[in-house]
C-alpha cells in the first residue's frame, strides 16, 4: 500500500517572527504522521484514524463544508480543500492514519497530519509538486479548521533533513540545511501544560501578531525585513504593540546570532540566545506560563546549556540544549524534579527527514 509521513517540528530559534516574513530555524523531528492510502475512482474520501479517531468519509467537492469545530476529520477537509483550489478535484483515496507525535504539546502534529494527507491525495493522482508550490497552498489551507499561524510548521515538514536544523526563509520560500554538531543534543520536555487550540489562545496569538504589524506600519515600515531598529520601539506609546516590536526586531536577531553560532560550533553563544530568546518570549511577547518558566529553569538547573519554549507558547514543550555526553542525566534529573518518576514526557529530538527531504518523497 503506497505510503506517505510527515513529520512534526521543534522549532531551535525564531518564534513568533514567521507571520511577519522573517526567517525561521526549527527542525524535523522523529515522530510522524504516516498515511497508508489506496486510491479510490471517483471524488470520495475515506480514512481511519488510529488512536480512538472515529472514522470519517466524505464526497471531495471544490467547496467542502467543514464538519464541527475541533474535529480531527477537519485536518483532511483542509488538505482535500487546498488540493481543490489548486488542482481541482481529484480521485479520492481509502486511507488508515498512523501517528507517533504527543498531541497538543506544540510538535505540530496537526501541520503534519495536514501535510502527510495533501501529500497522499496529490500522489493518488500523480501530482508531483515542489516545496515552493505547496508552500504556496498548505499556510492558507489550514484556516479552513480556524488557525491560520505563518509557514514554519509545514515548511519545516516538507523540507526537514536528517541530522540538520533548517533555516527558511519565506515569501519566496527558501530553505538552508545547517548540520548539527555531532556534539550538541536537545531534549523535548512537555510543561505539563496543554498547549491548547482553544479560541481564547488562538485570539492571543492573533493579537500579538496584529500588535506587532501595528507597530510596524506606525513606524513607517512596511515589512520587518526592513531591519527596524530596536530602539524604535521607545517611540511606540502603546505598551502591547511595543512589547510585540521589541520581541519581532530581537528575535530576527537572536536567528542570525543561532545561525552564526551553530556554523562555528559555539555552544555558549548558541546556548545564550535560546535563553534570551526564553526571556523575551516571558517578558516582552508575553507567550509563556509558570509551567514553562518552571521546566526552562529546572532544564537550566540541572546542567543545560540553554533552554527555551518552543512554538506559540501558552503550554506545549521547552526545547533544551545540551550535549550527547550530559544528555541522559539531564534527562534522568528532570524525569525526577519536574516530573515525578514519570518518564514519558521528556524525549530527544532528533533531527530527522521531512516529508519531501531528498529520497523521501516518493511513496514507499
Ligand atoms: C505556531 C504557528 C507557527 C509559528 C509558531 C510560533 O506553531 O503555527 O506558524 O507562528 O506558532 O513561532
Amino acid at each position: 500500500m503506497p505510503t506517505v509521513s510527515a513529520p512534526g517540528r521543534v522549532n531551535l530559534i525564531g518564534e513568533h517572527i514567521d507571520y511577519h516574513s522573517l526567517p525561521v530555524l526549527p527542525m524535523a523531528i522523529g515522530q510522524r504522521v504516516t498515511v497508508h492510502f489506496t486510491p479510490i475512482a471517483g471524488p470520495r474520501i475515506e480514512a481511519i484514524g488510529a488512536g480512538g479517531f472515529p472514522p470519517r468519509t466524505f464526497a471531495w467537492s471544490p467547496s467542502i463544508a467543514p464538519y464541527e469545530s475541533g474535529d480531527w476529520g477537519n485536518y483532511l477537509k483542509a488538505a482535500a480543500q487546498a488540493v481543490a483550489l489548486r488542482w481541482g478535484v481529484r480521485n479520492g483515496i481509502a486511507a488508515e492514519i498512523t501517528g507517533n507525535i504527543p498531541p497538543a504539546a506544540g510538535l505540530s502534529s496537526s501541520s503534519a497530519l495536514l501535510v502527510a494527507f495533501t501529500l497522499a491525495l496529490l500522489e493518488a493522482n500523480s501530482i508531483r509538486p515542489t516545496i515552493g508550490e505547496l508552500m504556496e497552498i498548505l499556510p492558507d489551507g489550514e484556516q479552513y479548521v480556524g488557525t491560520r499561524g505563518g509557514g514554519m510548521d509545514h515548511a519545516i515538514s516538507l523540507a526537514g533533513r536528517a541530522g540538520h536544523a533548517l533555516e527558511i526563509h519565506f515569501s519566496p520560500f527558501h530553505a538552508r540545511p545547517i548540520p548539527i554538531p555531532p556534539a550538541w543534543a536537545f531534549l523535548i520536555a512537555h510543561s505539563l501544560r496543554t498547549a491548547e487550540k482553544s479560541s481564547a489562545v488562538r485570539e492571543e496569538y492573533n493579537q500579538r501578531r496584529f500588535a506587532g504589524q501595528r507597530a510596524l506600519h506606525q513606524l513607517g515600515f512596511t515589512s520587518y525585513r526592513q531591519n527596524p531598529s530596536p530602539e524604535l520601539a521607545a517611540q511606540l506609546t502603546d505598551p502591547l504593540e511595543r512589547r510585540c516590536f521589541l520581541h519581532v526586531v530581537t528575535e530576527a536577531a537572536r536567528v542570525r546570532q543561532a545561525i552564526a553560532a551553530l556554523e562555528s560550533q559555539d555552544a555558549p553563544s548558541f546556548a545564550r540566545v535560546l535563553n534570551e530568546g526564553h526571556r523575551s518570549l516571558r517578558d516582552q511577547l508575553q507567550v509563556s506560563c509558570p509551567e514553562l518558566d518552571r521546566l526552562t529553569e529546572s532544564a537550566l538547573h540541572a546542567g543545560a546549556l540553554g533552554a527555551r519554549l518552543t512554538g506559540a507558547g501558552f503550554g506545549g514543550c521547552a526545547i533544551i540544549f545540551t550535549t550527547h555526553d550530559a544528555l541522559p542525566a539531564i534527562q534522568q534529573n528532570l524525569i525526577e524534579t519536574f516530573y515525578n518518576g514519570d518518564p514519558t514526557r521528556i524525549f530527544p529530538a532528533v533531527p530527522s527527514n521531512g516529508a519531501m527531504a531528498a529520497g523521501t518523497s516518493s511513496p514507499s
